[in-house]
Protein backbone atom coordinates (compact mmCIF):
# COMPACT_ATOMS: atom_id res chain seq x y z
CA UNK A 1 0.00 0.00 0.00
CA UNK A 2 1.31 3.09 -0.97
CA UNK A 3 0.41 7.33 -0.71
CA UNK A 4 3.05 9.13 -2.57
CA UNK A 5 2.80 13.16 -1.40
CA UNK A 6 4.67 15.08 -3.40
CA UNK A 7 5.00 18.58 -1.71
CA UNK A 8 6.28 21.90 -3.24
CA UNK A 9 9.01 19.94 -5.42
CA UNK A 10 11.40 22.13 -7.56
CA UNK A 11 13.76 20.87 -9.90
CA UNK A 12 16.46 22.70 -11.67
CA UNK A 13 19.50 22.29 -14.19
CA UNK A 14 21.32 25.24 -14.17
CA UNK A 15 19.36 28.05 -14.99
CA UNK A 16 16.43 25.81 -16.51
CA UNK A 17 13.57 25.20 -14.18
CA UNK A 18 12.42 21.58 -15.05
CA UNK A 19 9.62 21.21 -12.11
CA UNK A 20 8.45 23.86 -10.74
CA UNK A 21 5.93 23.75 -6.98
CA UNK A 22 5.08 20.17 -7.54
CA UNK A 23 2.65 19.79 -5.53
CA UNK A 24 0.33 16.89 -5.79
CA UNK A 25 -0.76 13.85 -3.52
CA UNK A 26 -1.71 10.14 -5.09
CA UNK A 27 -3.57 8.60 -2.84
CA UNK A 28 -3.02 4.53 -2.08
CA UNK A 29 -4.56 2.07 -5.01
CA UNK A 30 -4.81 5.54 -7.16
CA UNK A 31 -4.23 6.25 -11.20
CA UNK A 32 -3.02 8.86 -11.52
CA UNK A 33 -1.62 10.36 -14.79
CA UNK A 34 1.22 13.23 -15.39
CA UNK A 35 0.40 14.46 -19.22
CA UNK A 36 1.62 16.99 -20.99
CA UNK A 37 4.08 17.85 -23.89
CA UNK A 38 7.45 17.05 -24.33
CA UNK A 39 10.02 18.68 -22.37
CA UNK A 40 6.94 19.74 -19.66
CA UNK A 41 8.94 17.87 -16.70
CA UNK A 42 6.80 14.50 -16.66
CA UNK A 43 10.14 12.38 -16.55
CA UNK A 44 11.96 14.50 -14.69
CA UNK A 45 9.00 14.22 -11.73
CA UNK A 46 8.43 10.76 -12.06
CA UNK A 47 12.76 10.22 -11.64
CA UNK A 48 12.46 12.60 -8.55
CA UNK A 49 9.46 10.36 -7.19
CA UNK A 50 11.72 7.04 -7.60
CA UNK A 51 14.93 8.91 -6.78
CA UNK A 52 17.15 8.76 -10.13
CA UNK A 53 17.25 12.73 -9.11
CA UNK A 54 17.22 14.53 -6.34
CA UNK A 55 15.17 17.58 -6.33
CA UNK A 56 15.99 20.91 -5.71
CA UNK A 57 13.52 22.18 -3.11
CA UNK A 58 10.44 19.94 -1.44
CA UNK A 59 9.78 16.90 0.71
CA UNK A 60 8.56 13.46 -1.40
CA UNK A 61 6.69 10.92 1.17
CA UNK A 62 6.19 7.11 0.21
CA UNK A 63 3.63 5.62 2.71
CA UNK A 64 4.26 8.64 4.99
CA UNK A 65 7.97 7.87 4.78
CA UNK A 66 10.31 11.07 4.00
CA UNK A 67 12.31 9.76 0.65
CA UNK A 68 13.40 13.29 -0.25
CA UNK A 69 13.86 16.52 1.61
CA UNK A 70 15.85 19.26 0.93
CA UNK A 71 15.01 21.18 4.11
CA UNK A 72 16.81 17.55 6.28
CA UNK A 73 18.94 16.33 3.61
CA UNK A 74 17.05 12.84 3.66
CA UNK A 75 17.34 10.82 0.94
CA UNK A 76 16.50 7.59 -0.05
CA UNK A 77 18.15 5.40 -2.75
CA UNK A 78 16.02 3.94 -5.56
CA UNK A 79 16.37 0.68 -4.53
CA UNK A 80 15.24 1.15 -0.84
CA UNK A 81 12.12 2.82 -2.22
CA UNK A 82 10.24 -0.12 -2.79
CA UNK A 83 9.07 0.93 -6.57
CA UNK A 84 8.84 -1.11 -9.44
CA UNK A 85 9.32 1.34 -12.28
CA UNK A 86 9.59 1.40 -16.57
CA UNK A 87 12.03 4.17 -18.05
CA UNK A 88 10.99 5.87 -21.12
CA UNK A 89 13.90 4.23 -22.66
CA UNK A 90 12.79 1.15 -21.85
CA UNK A 91 16.42 -0.05 -20.73
CA UNK A 92 16.50 -3.82 -20.47
CA UNK A 93 19.90 -5.27 -19.80
CA UNK A 94 21.49 -6.81 -23.53
CA UNK A 95 23.49 -9.18 -21.55
CA UNK A 96 20.56 -11.24 -19.97
CA UNK A 97 17.70 -12.84 -21.97
CA UNK A 98 14.34 -12.26 -21.42
CA UNK A 99 13.87 -14.38 -18.51
CA UNK A 100 16.95 -13.46 -16.46
CA UNK A 101 15.91 -9.85 -16.96
CA UNK A 102 12.54 -9.61 -15.59
CA UNK A 103 13.65 -12.32 -12.85
CA UNK A 104 16.27 -9.69 -11.79
CA UNK A 105 14.51 -8.09 -8.88
CA UNK A 106 13.37 -11.34 -7.52
CA UNK A 107 17.28 -12.49 -7.55
CA UNK A 108 17.66 -9.09 -5.15
CA UNK A 109 14.92 -10.00 -3.02
CA UNK A 110 16.72 -13.62 -3.13
CA UNK A 111 13.25 -15.20 -3.89
CA UNK A 112 14.04 -18.99 -4.53
CA UNK A 113 14.79 -20.49 -8.31
CA UNK A 114 11.11 -21.89 -8.32
CA UNK A 115 9.40 -20.18 -7.58
CA UNK A 116 11.01 -17.03 -9.66
CA UNK A 117 10.67 -18.69 -12.68
CA UNK A 118 6.98 -19.60 -11.79
CA UNK A 119 6.55 -15.67 -11.30
CA UNK A 120 9.07 -14.84 -14.53
CA UNK A 121 6.57 -16.79 -16.10
CA UNK A 122 3.44 -15.47 -15.46
CA UNK A 123 4.89 -11.74 -15.35
CA UNK A 124 5.74 -12.67 -18.91
CA UNK A 125 2.02 -14.40 -19.80
CA UNK A 126 0.39 -10.83 -18.66
CA UNK A 127 3.10 -8.95 -21.22
CA UNK A 128 1.68 -11.63 -23.71
CA UNK A 129 5.51 -12.87 -23.92
CA UNK A 130 5.40 -16.24 -22.75
CA UNK A 131 7.29 -17.31 -25.83
CA UNK A 132 9.78 -15.13 -25.69
CA UNK A 133 11.25 -16.55 -22.19
CA UNK A 134 14.73 -17.61 -23.86
CA UNK A 135 15.44 -14.72 -26.29
CA UNK A 136 17.87 -11.87 -25.95
CA UNK A 137 16.98 -8.11 -26.26
CA UNK A 138 18.47 -7.53 -29.91
CA UNK A 139 16.41 -10.63 -30.99
CA UNK A 140 13.16 -8.44 -30.13
CA UNK A 141 11.37 -5.64 -31.62
CA UNK A 142 11.40 -2.39 -29.38
CA UNK A 143 7.87 -3.13 -28.30
CA UNK A 144 8.77 -6.59 -27.27
CA UNK A 145 11.66 -5.37 -25.49
CA UNK A 146 9.24 -2.27 -23.81
CA UNK A 147 6.65 -5.31 -22.91
CA UNK A 148 10.16 -6.86 -21.05
CA UNK A 149 10.71 -3.69 -18.91
CA UNK A 150 6.94 -3.86 -17.77
CA UNK A 151 7.07 -7.61 -16.89
CA UNK A 152 10.58 -6.62 -15.23
CA UNK A 153 8.96 -3.60 -13.27
CA UNK A 154 5.59 -5.79 -12.30
CA UNK A 155 7.47 -9.14 -11.06
CA UNK A 156 8.03 -8.12 -7.58
CA UNK A 157 4.67 -6.58 -7.43
CA UNK A 158 5.78 -3.15 -6.05
CA UNK A 159 3.10 -1.42 -4.50
CA UNK A 160 4.10 1.75 -6.43
CA UNK A 161 4.60 1.28 -9.70
CA UNK A 162 6.15 4.11 -12.33
CA UNK A 163 5.45 3.68 -15.69
CA UNK A 164 7.02 6.35 -18.43
CA UNK A 165 5.61 6.14 -21.31
CA UNK A 166 5.35 2.50 -21.56
CA UNK A 167 3.56 1.50 -23.99
CA UNK A 168 4.85 4.34 -26.56
CA UNK A 169 6.15 1.70 -28.98
CA UNK A 170 3.00 -1.02 -29.35
CA UNK A 171 1.03 -0.58 -32.29
CA UNK A 172 -2.78 0.39 -31.55
CA UNK A 173 -4.37 -2.66 -31.28
CA UNK A 174 -1.54 -3.72 -28.37
CA UNK A 175 -1.77 -0.79 -26.48
CA UNK A 176 -5.26 -1.04 -25.84
CA UNK A 177 -4.67 -4.67 -24.50
CA UNK A 178 -2.04 -3.71 -22.64
CA UNK A 179 -4.05 -0.72 -21.30
CA UNK A 180 -6.57 -3.00 -20.37
CA UNK A 181 -4.18 -5.59 -18.57
CA UNK A 182 -2.34 -2.77 -16.52
CA UNK A 183 -5.34 -1.57 -15.40
CA UNK A 184 -6.72 -4.66 -14.52
CA UNK A 185 -3.65 -5.92 -12.50
CA UNK A 186 -3.78 -2.70 -10.51
CA UNK A 187 -7.08 -2.91 -9.59
CA UNK A 188 -6.24 -6.97 -8.54
CA UNK A 189 -3.19 -5.82 -6.63
CA UNK A 190 -4.22 -2.52 -5.52
CA UNK A 191 -1.19 -0.77 -6.20
CA UNK A 192 -0.64 3.04 -6.51
CA UNK A 193 0.74 4.09 -10.12
CA UNK A 194 1.86 7.36 -11.76
CA UNK A 195 1.83 6.90 -15.67
CA UNK A 196 3.58 9.28 -17.42
CA UNK A 197 2.36 10.17 -21.02
CA UNK A 198 1.89 12.71 -23.95
CA UNK A 199 -1.28 10.26 -24.92
CA UNK A 200 -4.22 12.63 -23.88
CA UNK A 201 -6.29 9.53 -24.73
CA UNK A 202 -4.23 6.97 -22.77
CA UNK A 203 -4.66 9.35 -19.70
CA UNK A 204 -8.10 9.46 -19.97
CA UNK A 205 -9.31 6.07 -20.32
CA UNK A 206 -6.58 5.36 -17.95
CA UNK A 207 -6.67 7.06 -14.98
CA UNK A 208 -8.43 8.38 -11.81
CA UNK A 209 -6.79 11.42 -11.94
CA UNK A 210 -4.94 13.27 -14.47
CA UNK A 211 -2.37 15.95 -13.46
CA UNK A 212 -1.78 18.60 -16.55
CA UNK A 213 1.70 20.03 -16.90
CA UNK A 214 2.88 22.47 -19.20
CA UNK A 215 6.35 24.22 -19.35
CA UNK A 216 6.86 22.41 -16.10
CA UNK A 217 4.40 23.78 -14.07
CA UNK A 218 1.13 21.95 -12.73
CA UNK A 219 -1.63 23.23 -15.04
CA UNK A 220 -4.88 21.32 -13.42
CA UNK A 221 -5.44 18.41 -11.71
CA UNK A 222 -8.73 16.52 -11.76
CA UNK A 223 -11.24 13.39 -13.12
CA UNK A 224 -10.47 12.80 -16.65
CA UNK A 225 -14.39 13.98 -16.96
CA UNK A 226 -13.51 17.52 -15.28
CA UNK A 227 -10.39 18.37 -16.69
CA UNK A 228 -12.35 17.83 -20.54
CA UNK A 229 -15.18 19.49 -19.31
CA UNK A 230 -14.37 22.29 -17.44
CA UNK A 231 -10.71 22.77 -18.78
CA UNK A 232 -8.97 25.80 -16.18
CA UNK A 233 -7.49 27.37 -19.15
CA UNK A 234 -6.76 27.36 -22.76
CA UNK A 235 -3.71 25.52 -22.69
CA UNK A 236 -5.22 22.62 -20.79
CA UNK A 237 -8.71 22.67 -23.22
CA UNK A 238 -6.43 22.96 -26.00
CA UNK A 239 -3.95 19.66 -24.83
CA UNK A 240 -6.92 17.77 -24.04
CA UNK A 241 -9.27 16.62 -26.60
CA UNK A 242 -9.79 19.05 -30.06
CA UNK A 243 -11.24 22.89 -29.39
CA UNK A 244 -11.58 25.71 -31.52
CA UNK A 245 -10.53 29.37 -30.30
CA UNK A 246 -12.29 32.31 -31.22
CA UNK A 247 -11.18 36.10 -30.55
CA UNK A 248 -14.09 37.40 -28.61
CA UNK A 249 -15.04 40.09 -25.51
CA UNK A 250 -17.57 39.03 -22.67
CA UNK A 251 -19.90 41.42 -21.32
CA UNK A 252 -21.47 40.83 -17.93
CA UNK A 253 -23.29 37.54 -18.73
CA UNK A 254 -23.11 37.63 -22.49
CA UNK A 255 -20.47 37.00 -24.95
CA UNK A 256 -19.02 37.94 -28.83
CA UNK A 257 -17.41 36.48 -31.05
CA UNK A 258 -15.67 39.23 -32.90
CA UNK A 259 -17.01 39.16 -36.92
CA UNK A 260 -19.90 36.53 -36.00
CA UNK A 261 -23.50 38.03 -35.01
CA UNK A 262 -25.29 37.37 -32.16
CA UNK A 263 -24.15 36.59 -28.78
CA UNK A 264 -24.17 33.79 -26.16
CA UNK A 265 -24.23 33.21 -22.51
CA UNK A 266 -21.00 33.63 -20.68
CA UNK A 267 -20.74 30.10 -18.80
CA UNK A 268 -17.94 31.66 -16.92
CA UNK A 269 -18.96 35.16 -15.65
CA UNK A 270 -15.28 36.30 -13.58
CA UNK A 271 -13.65 36.32 -17.13
CA UNK A 272 -14.88 39.71 -18.48
CA UNK A 273 -13.42 42.09 -21.52
CA UNK A 274 -10.92 40.48 -24.15
CA UNK A 275 -11.62 36.77 -24.23
CA UNK A 276 -11.17 33.54 -26.01
CA UNK A 277 -14.49 31.64 -26.99
CA UNK A 278 -13.83 27.87 -26.87
CA UNK A 279 -16.36 25.27 -28.19
CA UNK A 280 -15.18 21.54 -29.17
CA UNK A 281 -15.79 20.26 -32.42
CA UNK A 282 -18.20 17.89 -31.11
CA UNK A 283 -20.41 20.21 -29.39
CA UNK A 284 -21.35 22.26 -32.67
CA UNK A 285 -24.72 21.61 -34.18
CA UNK A 286 -24.74 21.55 -38.17
CA UNK A 287 -27.15 22.09 -40.72
CA UNK A 288 -28.76 23.17 -43.80
CA UNK A 289 -31.90 24.80 -42.36
CA UNK A 290 -31.35 27.17 -39.62
CA UNK A 291 -29.11 27.79 -36.32
CA UNK A 292 -27.35 31.01 -35.29
CA UNK A 293 -24.15 31.02 -37.16
CA UNK A 294 -24.21 31.24 -40.95
CA UNK A 295 -21.38 29.70 -42.73
CA UNK A 296 -20.11 28.06 -45.73
CA UNK A 297 -19.27 24.40 -46.06
CA UNK A 298 -15.19 24.50 -47.05
CA UNK A 299 -14.08 20.81 -46.85
CA UNK A 300 -14.78 17.36 -45.28
CA UNK A 301 -12.80 14.29 -44.45
CA UNK A 302 -14.37 10.82 -44.41
CA UNK A 303 -13.69 8.99 -41.02
CA UNK A 304 -15.92 6.07 -41.53
CA UNK A 305 -17.70 6.57 -37.97
CA UNK A 306 -17.93 10.26 -38.51
CA UNK A 307 -17.30 13.47 -40.93
CA UNK A 308 -15.30 16.10 -40.15
CA UNK A 309 -15.73 19.63 -41.68
CA UNK A 310 -14.36 22.97 -41.75
CA UNK A 311 -16.30 25.65 -42.17
CA UNK A 312 -15.30 28.99 -42.93
CA UNK A 313 -17.59 31.60 -40.50
CA UNK A 314 -16.38 35.26 -41.37
CA UNK A 315 -12.64 35.24 -41.19
CA UNK A 316 -12.98 31.80 -38.86
CA UNK A 317 -12.40 28.49 -40.32
CA UNK A 318 -14.64 26.08 -37.39
CA UNK A 319 -13.82 22.17 -37.08
CA UNK A 320 -17.11 20.60 -36.84
CA UNK A 321 -17.19 16.69 -35.88
CA UNK A 322 -20.35 14.73 -36.48
CA UNK A 323 -20.77 11.16 -35.24
CA UNK A 324 -22.60 8.87 -37.94
CA UNK A 325 -22.94 12.05 -40.38
CA UNK A 326 -24.40 11.50 -44.03
CA UNK A 327 -21.28 12.04 -45.72
CA UNK A 328 -23.56 13.31 -48.87
CA UNK A 329 -25.75 15.52 -47.02
CA UNK A 330 -23.78 18.76 -46.78
CA UNK A 331 -20.95 19.38 -49.48
CA UNK A 332 -18.48 22.10 -49.98
CA UNK A 333 -19.65 25.10 -51.03
CA UNK A 334 -23.16 24.55 -49.27
CA UNK A 335 -24.28 27.24 -47.13
CA UNK A 336 -24.61 25.60 -43.47
CA UNK A 337 -25.91 27.00 -39.72
CA UNK A 338 -23.94 26.61 -37.19
CA UNK A 339 -25.01 25.84 -33.45
CA UNK A 340 -22.60 26.13 -30.51
CA UNK A 341 -23.24 24.31 -27.41
CA UNK A 342 -20.93 24.10 -23.71
CA UNK A 343 -19.10 26.96 -25.17
CA UNK A 344 -15.68 27.69 -22.78
CA UNK A 345 -14.51 31.10 -22.46
CA UNK A 346 -10.98 32.33 -21.02
CA UNK A 347 -9.03 35.32 -20.68
CA UNK A 348 -7.13 36.42 -23.59
CA UNK A 349 -4.07 35.68 -21.80
N1 LIG B 1 19.92 16.21 -16.85
C1 LIG B 1 19.41 17.33 -17.38
N2 LIG B 1 20.14 18.44 -17.53
C2 LIG B 1 19.62 19.58 -18.03
N3 LIG B 1 18.34 19.71 -18.42
C3 LIG B 1 17.54 18.64 -18.29
C4 LIG B 1 18.03 17.38 -17.78
N4 LIG B 1 17.01 16.49 -17.78
C5 LIG B 1 15.94 17.15 -18.27
N5 LIG B 1 16.25 18.43 -18.57
C6 LIG B 1 15.34 19.46 -19.13
O1 LIG B 1 14.21 19.53 -18.28
C7 LIG B 1 13.03 19.72 -19.04
C8 LIG B 1 12.03 18.63 -18.72
O2 LIG B 1 12.51 17.39 -19.23
P1 LIG B 1 11.70 16.04 -19.06
O3 LIG B 1 12.56 14.93 -19.56
O4 LIG B 1 11.22 15.93 -17.66
O5 LIG B 1 10.47 16.27 -20.05
P2 LIG B 1 9.27 15.28 -20.44
O6 LIG B 1 8.01 15.99 -20.06
O7 LIG B 1 9.49 13.95 -19.88
O8 LIG B 1 9.36 15.27 -22.05
P3 LIG B 1 9.12 14.05 -23.11
O9 LIG B 1 7.63 13.96 -23.32
O10 LIG B 1 9.81 14.56 -24.34
O11 LIG B 1 9.73 12.81 -22.57
C9 LIG B 1 13.47 19.78 -20.49
O12 LIG B 1 13.57 21.12 -20.87
C10 LIG B 1 14.80 19.07 -20.48
O13 LIG B 1 15.63 19.54 -21.53
MG1 LIG C 1 9.86 12.12 -20.75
Amino acid sequence: MAQVRIEHVYKRFGKVTAVGDFDVTVKDGEFVSILGPSGCGKTTTLRMVAGFERATEGEIYISDNCVSSSKTGTFVPPEKRGIGMVFQSYAVWPHMNVTENVAYPLKIQKVPKEERLKRVQEALEMVHLGEYAARFPNQLSGGQQQRVALARALVAQPSLLLLDEPLSNLDAKLRESMRFEILALQKKLGITVIYVTHDQAEAMAMSDRVVVMDMGVVQQVGRPHDIYTHPINKMVADFIGLVNFLPGKATGGIVTIAGVEGSFANPTPAVQGEAIIAVRPENIDINKESGLVQGTMNHLFYMGDSVDYRVQVGEHLLRVIKKGADVDAIRPGDKVYLTFDKLMVFNKD
